[in-house]
């Protein structure tokens, strides 16, 4: 099992290119169901949360090629309607298949996900969004069991904001007959990436970007070719740790508009920011001032940015509150913070985090995505050697991360 051997202390300095959206290329990379066409694709990063959905993809009948830099799908044929549990089990972005078979080929079985680290995470609002739309739909043996002879446009107001729950819902109703209203959808980025690839499809969706979607259902989609958004979380990820170890870098290949909740925090901790069409720089001088965040659907402060901002306020002169309002358990990291000696109390779904001097490098242990993102920015200003274990979860989401810190001069190795 991979882990990650970082020494501290360094300041950083740099330009760091930023891949495509992890969070966009799944859903788009599903998306290339609805079509008997070929969906071609740039900018899909080389994550393992990709490669395990294209492996779902060619078990459902897709065929991959490459041309140049762009991964293109052909999904003229599909081989399956069936999502298997040892696949779904390792990427609860699966899910996001279930839309698409049902619209294309009017039966999905997928299975349930079944709980992460980060929380109970049901798929209940893709459900009910798509019965409204005429599914009929069981659960059979940890299986969503669904099937319409053809889904119709509905009205669907979803309890809470669901990111995939918008874009399953919105894939689905491409291909319905008639009008579906998406209430209190999402209002991500990355949904509006996954709209533009649709539309470029053939599909008919206006309102992606604010809370109400409207989508005129079409007979078929075909072709398209897309190059997908930038990773604003990977973004988000190299700012806090240069605010964090001091210095500068300068984003290639991203915009600002897309992250302001977390620049405007960045800036309030003291960082000097200046962003452009396709860049963003960030200098830091001295140590950080705490600041305290409250995670929300965007355009608030994102939950996926929430354990990197803490690792900045667990250096920072003073003391800030974070609070995760969208999962339950999003907490893992604080455990494996204090034992690089962060002062991190947790009062419900809120951190009081009091800022110390200095940390100390240990061993530690991620325990999810994002968490293991905060670790390695509080490896990079702890004392001495500090060793993160169970990498693996680092590398769903970010693309060689050593290396491109080390293009930053962090001190970062991969331990085989
Ligand atoms: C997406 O997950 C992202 N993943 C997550 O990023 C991100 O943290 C999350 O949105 C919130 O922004 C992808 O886009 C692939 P939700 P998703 O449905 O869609 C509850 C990362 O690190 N809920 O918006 O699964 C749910 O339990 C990952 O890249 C229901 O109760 O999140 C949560 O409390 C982690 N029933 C809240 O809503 C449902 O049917 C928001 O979840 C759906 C969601």
């Amino acid at each position: 099992m991979d882990r990650l051997r970082i020494i501290g202390g360094r300041r950083l300095a740099g330009e760091v290119q930023v891949s495509g959206a992890k969070n966009a290329a799944l859903p788009i990379l599903c998306a290339s169901l609805l079509a008997a066409d070929t969906l071609s694709l740039a900018r899909v990063p080389s994550l393992q949360d990709v490669r395990t959905m294209l492996r779902l993809l060619r078990q459902l009948g897709v065929r991959e090629s490459r041309q140049g830099d762009s991964l293109v799908l052909d999904a003229t044929t599909l081989a399956s309607h069936e999502a298997p549990y040892d696949l779904v089990k390792t990427m609860r972005a699966s899910i996001l298949v279930l839309g698409p078979l049902l619209a294309r080929l009017g039966e999905a079985r997928v299975s349930l996900p079944g709980g992460c680290a980060i929380g109970a995470r049901p798929v209940d609002q893709h459900i009910k969004g798509l019965r409204a739309m005429g599914a009929r739909i069981s659960i059979e043996h940890g299986y969503v069991v669904a099937r319409a002879s053809r889904l119709r446009g509905a009205r669907i107001v979803t309890d809470m904001v669901t990111v995939t729950g918008t874009e399953n819902l919105m894939m689905a109703a491409t291909l319905a007959s008639g009008t579906t209203l998406i209430e209190n959808a999402a209002r991500e980025p990355e949904v509006v990436d996954l709209a533009r690839v649709l539309n470029a499809m053939g599909a008919q969706v206006s309102g992606a970007g604010t809370d109400r979607i409207e989508i005129q259902g079409v007979e078929s989609l075909h072709g398209a070719s897309h190059s997908v958004m930038a990773d604003r979380i990977e973004a988000g990820t190299f700012l806090c740790a240069v605010a964090a170890a001091g210095g500068e870098v300068v984003l290639r290949g991203v915009e600002g508009a897309i992250m302001d909740a977390t620049l405007d925090k960045l800036r309030a901790t003291g960082a000097e920011i200046t962003a452009g069409p396709d860049w963003i720089r960030l200098a830091m001088q001295g140590r950080p001032r705490s600041v305290s965040v409250r995670t929300a659907p965007f355009p608030g402060f994102a939950t996926d940015m929430q354990a990197q901002f803490m690792a900045v306020d667990a250096i920072a002169g003073g003391t800030a509150t974070i609070t995760e309002t969208i999962f339950e358990n999003r907490f893992m990291h604080v455990l494996e913070l204090q034992r690089l000696g962060a002062d991190i109390a947790i009062e419900g779904n809120t951190a009081v985090v009091r800022g110390v001097e200095r940390l100390s490098g240990a061993t530690v242990m991620a325990t999810d995505l994002r968490a293991s993102a905060g670790l390695v920015i509080a490896a990079l200003v702890a004392d001495g050697e500090t060793v993160i274990d169970r990498i693996y979860h680092l590398d769903r989401g970010y693309e060689s991360i050593e290396k491109k810190l080390g293009a930053l001069g962090a001190a970062v190795e991969r331990l085989r």
